[in-house]
């Protein structure tokens, strides 16, 4: 027979065995009869050699063809069996053990705010919020801080309009609280705030502080000492010492700084500032309409990033807002 019809031969029977292809075993064997290394196919393309010359071309396409066409079959066949397995197999193996789904938790920030808030809320103070962008007459007027103070230097706020800016400190809150209602007012606040500082270890050009105000009648320094000396005890354990040191702010008068004691693992000690405070300027009381003379009160600002970096020993305030889970799946 010639070479023409020794390749429709290998089709034709390709094509009648691959009908009767039932399961994979008997599609492999087929591949190897037809497509293998020593297949049929293959050893036609080795006979090639022997069609006379001006052949050879034509002779040359057609296996070429009838290769492909074989190869078609196989893969046909191959694509049908794998739909088949796949529909035929068990749609579910519930003897697999489950997947754990991976739970979130609130970002150690939001859990240091929600512990801080929870230790106020049981000392008597309400929650207050106020907004991020500011008036100059909440985040400086009312608070006493005149146009020639420092603080108020463009280059020291994120100005939007030459009246408005992001809040430079939450004491906004307390002129807000204030012009709202009472006295009597006790509240802190928690929010954002917003400096532009160079960022490193330990600044960044936003971040959080709580403010606390209590006004009433009565309301002395020892009144604010005592505040804050249980606040840092019950936040970070009874053996944190507090101490008070006299500062300067434009809204309290006196004003201190507050720090907190704290021992190192290897017995040293470390003083660590944690923000300031005071008894309200009357300044701040009468731009409220509030009686200066009637009534007193504390106020103070603690940084939250701080608070959160000291208890859990966390080294650089950047980790905070990077996201990483690594670092947020600790807390
Ligand atoms: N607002 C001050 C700051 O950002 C912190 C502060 C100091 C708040 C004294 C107060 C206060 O309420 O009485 O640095």
């Amino acid at each position: 027979m010639g070479y023409a019809e020794d390749l429709q031969e290998l089709k034709t029977q390709a094509e009648s065995l691959i009908a009767q292809v039932a399961d994979s075993e008997q599609l492999e064997q087929f591949r190897i009869r037809f497509l293998g290394a020593k297949g049929a196919l293959k050893e036609a393309m080795t006979r090639l050699r022997e069609v006379p010359r001006d052949q050879k071309p034509a002779m040359g396409k057609l296996a070429n063809e009838i290769k492909n066409a074989v190869q078609a079959l196989y893969d046909q066949a191959a694509a049908t069996a794998g739909a088949s397995a796949a529909a035929t197999a068990p749609a579910t193996d519930v003897t697999l053990p489950g997947d754990r789904p991976v739970i979130g938790r609130p970002h150690i920030l939001t859990q240091t705010i929600n512990e801080v808030t929870e230790v106020f809320a049981r000392m008597g103070f309400d929650v207050a919020y106020g907004p991020e962008v500011e008036d100059e007459w909440h985040n400086f007027i009312a608070l006493n801080i005149p146009a020639s103070h420092p603080a108020r230097d463009p280059l020291e706020n994120f100005y939007i309009t030459p009246e408005m800016l992001l809040r430079s400190q939450t004491s906004t809150i307390q002129t807000r609280v204030m012009t709202a209602g009472g006295p009597p007012v006790r509240v802190i606040a928690v929010g954002r705030v917003y400096r532009p500082d160079t960022v490193d270890a330990t600044h960044g050009f936003m971040f959080h502080q709580v403010e606390g105000l209590y006004v009433d009648r009565g309301v002395t320094m020892a009144d604010l000492k005592t505040c804050l000396d249980q606040f840092c005890k019950a936040y970070f354990g009874p053996d944190v010492q507090t101490r008070f040191r006299p500062s300067f702010f434009p809204f309290t008068e006196p004003s201190a700084e507050v720090d907190l004691l704290f021992h190192r693992d290897d017995g040293s000690t470390e003083w660590i500032e944690m923000g300031g405070c005071g008894m309200v300027d009357p300044n701040v009381l009468e731009a409220v309409e509030y009686d200066s003379e009637e009534y007193t009160g504390f106020a103070f600002g603690l940084g939250i990033e701080r608070m959160a970096m000291r208890k859990h020993h966390i080294p650089d305030i950047r980790l905070l807002y990077a996201n990483d889970v690594r670092f947020l799946k600790q807390f």
